[in-house]
């Protein structure tokens, strides 16, 4: 079974796009969308109807989910993001704002297999950024392996019996075969909102027969989304950090 990993799309409709045009000729069974759909971006809609019309998808709630269809008020969020987000709430159709809605927290199993996670499968709203954080989550967790979000940029963080190990990618395709006997926490990046340094949007492919996961960038036309969010009155740190990749 192949996997489709997308996560943090963030109303990019350019960087989705161009994901999915990516994508078009590979082979894959089932997408996986690990939350951020919306917020931050200009196409609110579009993201959230581009998601829903993709086959076989199993997809669980960001934060910013939560607060731009009103499940939560965003107390914790900064002006950017929360100006952003009440911006989001007004635009969603009902029924993308019911879609939203409707999105089951974190995490959840995939196929008997592995887990989701937006942020991470103890608090869907905490961050792992390193080591420390991710030894955190596989001592409270069971997970052979999870996929999840939220922090933006592509790592592999692997468990042996001895040793917590880092994989940082920074390739436009990079392959990684998962050993047996080691627990994994992998991130794909985020498509619509990288802060890795580098602004191609990030996805991932996970085949669990050969248990490989391959993570991937595509460049898209970030102008065009900048021009977007900037015609939509959004603040302009939203386009700017497009450009930079963080
Ligand atoms: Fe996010």
């Amino acid at each position: 079974m192949r996997y489709l990993i997308l996560s943090d799309i963030h109303s990019n409709r350019e960087a989705l796009a161009a994901v999915m045009s990516h994508v078009r000729r590979k082979h894959w069974d089932k997408a996986l969308v690990l939350g951020d759909v919306v917020g931050y971006g200009a196409n609110p809609n579009q993201a959230v109807e581009s998601v829903r019309k993709l086959k076989a998808i199993v997809a669980i709630r960001g934060n910013h989910d939560k607060v731009c269809s009103g499940i939560e008020t965003g107390e914790m969020f900064n002006r950017v993001a929360l100006q952003a987000a009440l911006w989001t709430r007004k635009k969603l159709t009902p029924s993308n704002l019911r879609w939203l809605q409707g999105l089951p927290e974190g995490p959840v199993i995939v196929d008997g297999q592995f887990a989701i996670a937006h942020g991470t499968p103890i608090d869907e709203d905490a961050y792992i950024f390193g080591e420390i954080e991710a030894l955190n989550v596989f001592r409270q967790t069971a997970f052979p392996l999870c996929f999840f979000g939220h922090s933006h940029f592509p790592v592999i963080f692997g468990l042996s019996p001895d040793a917590i190990q880092t994989v940082l990618t920074n390739g436009s395709a990079f392959r990684f075969r998962l050993e047996p006997g080691v627990r994994y926490l992998v991130n794909p990046g985020s498509i619509g909102q990288p802060r890795d340094g580098n602004p191609l949007a990030s996805y991932a492919i996970f085949d669990s027969d050969t248990r490989t996961v391959t993570i991937s960038r595509v460049p898209y036309p970030v102008e065009r989304a900048q021009e977007k969010i900037l015609d939509a009155g959004l603040p302009r740190p939203l386009a700017d950090r497009l450009a930079l990749g963080r």
